[in-house]
């Protein structure tokens, strides 16, 4: 416990700095405390300015343009797509911006999964996926023919069951679809050895990054990954810009996914040629605004560390869990492996979570309550709904000392003791 007050006293960042950019913060009445960042986070000034400032100063629409508006916001997308391929050790040819992670694994599932499956095939996901990552491959099954089955999860410690994965992958695996961090357990599986077990039997690896990437560092190439997909809102940026990495190869190899300008290299009148990457998957005029937010996020994180941001987070969450530990009013399903994702689900006995979102509500701490959109993990935890406090770098022990202080008035308020 000592080191984790230790790392909240010294976050290496200027905490109170970074929380000046924070324009929630300042919003009149009471003050919020925000722990609501899986479903997504704030955003800072600088993140905030640098949209502001491409529509004020270089909006013209990209790739198009002979003038000098247009040059400067094609100079602002080739620029956002360079950080974001630095941000993951990407090629810039590998980085496609979609609309956020759930669009990036529609793509993977329409233009890959629909072309190269077949009746018998597998894919495997785990019990704990989003619904963005487990809906989309129950259509690409059906459509196809093939299988769809889940590595079950650990019932002692809701971390990943890894024997499970050895057991079910076969040469029908043909997908390897998994969250790099689950937005309800925190579970973190170990993405570099499932990745490296899929090779083995040659099936295609799809990560989703959405709750990880916010957390720490993520390198595609010692990954080793087919597919990595992530939402710019999860972390600092605008609502609309997602990223779906590919490997060059199998984007080369794959058709395109939505039709129209700026995707094709010739069009005759009954058949059309395309361009290359990464424009041939960016059908349209595109969200060139997200993309600044997006790499001005990046920068901002880069500015303070991942390093510093993973080592903070994930001492309030300790603190966090060992707290809520105290009170016995609570179950909490939390992964207990050494490194977690910053979120952490829980129900007060007896109580719906609706109404415990409620209460915390109205003494100014925002949670989320449902299921989060992964039934299949709760069914398998035999619930229908939890809690979930999700922590961001920008979060302080005050405020987790409030929360826990306000579930406690919780109990008093539903006459729960
Ligand atoms: C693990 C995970 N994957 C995917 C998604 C989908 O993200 P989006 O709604 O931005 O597409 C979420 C959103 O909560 C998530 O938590």
């Amino acid at each position: 416990m000592n080191s984790i007050l230790e790392r909240l006293e010294n976050p290496g960042f200027p905490l109170a700095e970074i929380r000046d950019d924070f324009s929630y913060l300042k919003l009149p009445g009471d003050p919020i405390i925000y722990f609501d960042n899986a479903a997504t986070t704030q955003r800072p000034e600088p993140v905030l300015k640098s949209v502001v400032n491409f529509y004020r100063s270089e909006n013209g629409n990209p790739l198009r343009g002979a003038h000098r508006l247009g040059n400067l916001a094609t100079e602002a997308m080739f620029e956002s797509r360079k950080t974001v391929a630095n941000f993951i050790n990407a090629k810039e040819k590998e980085i496609i911006f979609t609309k956020n992670a759930s669009e990036s694994l529609n793509l993977i599932s329409y233009v890959w999964a629909l072309n190269n499956l077949k009746p018998k095939d597998q894919i495997l996901i785990t019990r704990m996926e989003h619904h963005s990552n487990c809906v989309n491959w129950q259509f690409v099954a059906e459509k196809t023919g093939a299988e769809l089955i889940y590595i079950d999860i650990n019932d002692h410690d809701y971390t990943l069951d890894m024997a499970d994965y050895e057991a079910k992958l076969s040469d029908k695996t043909k997908i390897v679809a998994f969250t790099a961090a689950s937005n309800v357990l925190g579970c973190i599986p170990d993405s570099k050895k499932i990745i490296s077990m899929a090779k083995s039997v040659n099936a295609i690896t799809v990560v989703d990054a959405a709750q990880f990437i916010p957390h720490a560092k993520v390198d595609v190439k010692d990954l080793d990954c087919d597919f990595l997909v992530f939402s710019g809102h999860k972390m600092l940026a605008p609502f609309g810009i997602g990223v779906l990495y590919g490997k060059q190869e199998l984007l080369n190899e794959m058709p395109p996914f939505l039709y129209g300008g700026e995707m094709i290299e010739y069009v005759d009148d009954y058949s059309s040629s395309f361009t290359g990457l990464p424009y041939k998957y960016e059908a349209g005029t595109q969200d060139v605004g997200g993309m600044v937010g997006l790499a001005a996020a990046i920068k901002y994180i880069e500015k303070i560390g991942m390093n510093n941001i993973a080592a903070y987070e994930h001492a309030l969450t300790s603190y966090a869990y060992e707290q809520m530990k105290q009170l016995d009013f609570v179950d909490i399903y939390h992964a207990k492996q050494n490194n977690t994702a910053p979120v952490l689900a829980f129900n007060v006995k007896n109580a719906h979570p609706h109404d415990v979102a409620s209460i915390l509500d109205y003494y100014g701490v925002a949670v989320r309550a449902g299921h989060h959109c992964a039934q299949p993990l709760h069914r398998r935890l035999g619930l229908n709904s939890t809690n979930r406090a999700s922590f961001a770098f920008y979060n302080t022990k005050e405020e987790v000392d409030l929360f826990i202080d306000a579930l406690k008035n919780v109990l008093n308020i539903m006459h729960l003791d």
